[in-house]
């Protein structure tokens, strides 16, 4: 049983795609300081697979502190590297720290997978690379423009980063691009837990409709899209995790044609932020409590994904659709209430 180093384990998409490798046969550990991150959720993946998973409380940042992972797991026969902040909004007040964290912990991993021989690299990536596209849906050759905000310009870094360090070496590496990844496990057992107020449109959705939140806003109904809200390619979670076993099985059956490829995950479908809050409130039956304002500094107009080179080359089809999405989304708000 191959066993894969999972970076931000207890986060979002990382503690869905641990369990998506668990019932698929892979051995996992995890590597979360939790300064963005519940270590609960790994009692939720330990619900669902029955496994529980070893989580070292470890700062990628701090060189010694990952190299001990790798030292006391020379088996480590792949990485699925997730950590790193990512709040778009925030970046935007905090570059720095977006730049220190996210980069740094990016090339501490990388030195510790090309001492250690782990030749199969995993490198979550985002559609902010694009920037503001010119046009859409975006296909993996889509020219990178000046991203948006200081977290798509680590995005934009750290895929160049993992591009020109396998290079030189004998790490194979997948970079894949998520759109926007949302709802939860369809057991309801892990979902997105949120630190502080939510940046993102569905967890800000969710703790409205629950009432954590008085009212929620929409950032802008004056963009050239159909209503006037921006445009997304909304992704489930569970989705986006199983990409990730698929991406892992292509690089470990060698079946890649370079040492850096990439896939965009997203379903190919653009709905506004206003279709999105109507969908929830068709699924949930409440109605939303939110006011337009202005736009928020960071934001691309519209952006979705064509998604046929990971249909087919790694087999993906994405199962969940909007609805699935906004439902399994509010029935987790309602289970941490
Ligand atoms: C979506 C839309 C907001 C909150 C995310 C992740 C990023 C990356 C790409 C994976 C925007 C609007 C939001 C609110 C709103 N994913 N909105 N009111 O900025 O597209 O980026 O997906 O790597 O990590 O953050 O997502 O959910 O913040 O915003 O109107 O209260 O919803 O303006 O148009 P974004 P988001």
């Amino acid at each position: 049983m191959s066993k894969i180093l999972v970076t931000g384990g207890c986060g979002y998409i990382g503690s869905h795609t641990i369990v998506d490798l668990l019932q698929n046969g892979y051995d996992v550990i995890s590597a979360d300081n939790n300064s963005r991150s519940n270590p609960s959720i790994l009692k939720g993946v330990e619900k669902i697979t029955g496994k529980s998973i070893k989580n070292y409380h470890v700062d990628l940042c701090i060189f010694d502190d990952t190299h001990a992972i790798f030292q006391e797991n020379p088996d480590i026969a792949g990485v699925i590297h997730f950590a790193a902040y990512k709040s778009v909004g925030e970046s935007v007040s905090n570059p720095l720290m977006y730049f220190e964290n996210n980069n740094n912990s990016l090339t501490n991993i990388l030195r510790c997978c090309e001492e250690f021989n782990v030749s199969n690299f995993v490198f979550s990536s985002s559609c902010t690379v694009y920037g503001n596209p010119d046009e859409t849906p975006v296909t993996e050759e889509t020219a990178l423009k000046q991203a948006e905000s200081p977290y798509g310009s680590t995005k934009q870094m750290g895929e160049q980063i993992v591009q020109q360090t396998v290079n030189s070496n004998k790490i194979q590496s997948i970079l894949l691009r998520y759109f926007n990844p949302v709802g939860a496990h369809p057991s309801i057992e892990i979902g997105e837990i949120p630190i502080g107020r939510p940046a993102n449109l569905v967890p800000a959705i969710t703790q409205t409709a629950i009432g954590k939140l008085p009212q929620m806003q929409v950032f802008g109904n004056d963009y050239p899209t159909r209503d006037g809200s921006c445009v997304r390619d909304f992704i489930h979670v569970s989705d986006i995790a199983h990409a990730h076993t698929l991406a892992l099985n292509y690089l470990i059956e060698k079946k890649n044609k370079s040492n850096c490829e990439v896939f965009n995950l997203g379903t190919g479908n653009g709905y506004t932020v206003l279709e999105a809050i109507q969908t929830f409130e068709k699924v949930s039956g409440q109605k939303l409590n939110y006011i337009i304002a202005g736009r928020r500094s960071g934001d691309v107009i519209g952006i979705y994904a064509n998604n046929e080179k990971a249909k087919k080359i790694l087999g993906w089809i994405p199962k969940f659709n909007l609805d699935d999405m906004m439902k399994t989304a509010w029935e987790w708000e309602l289970k941490l209430k």
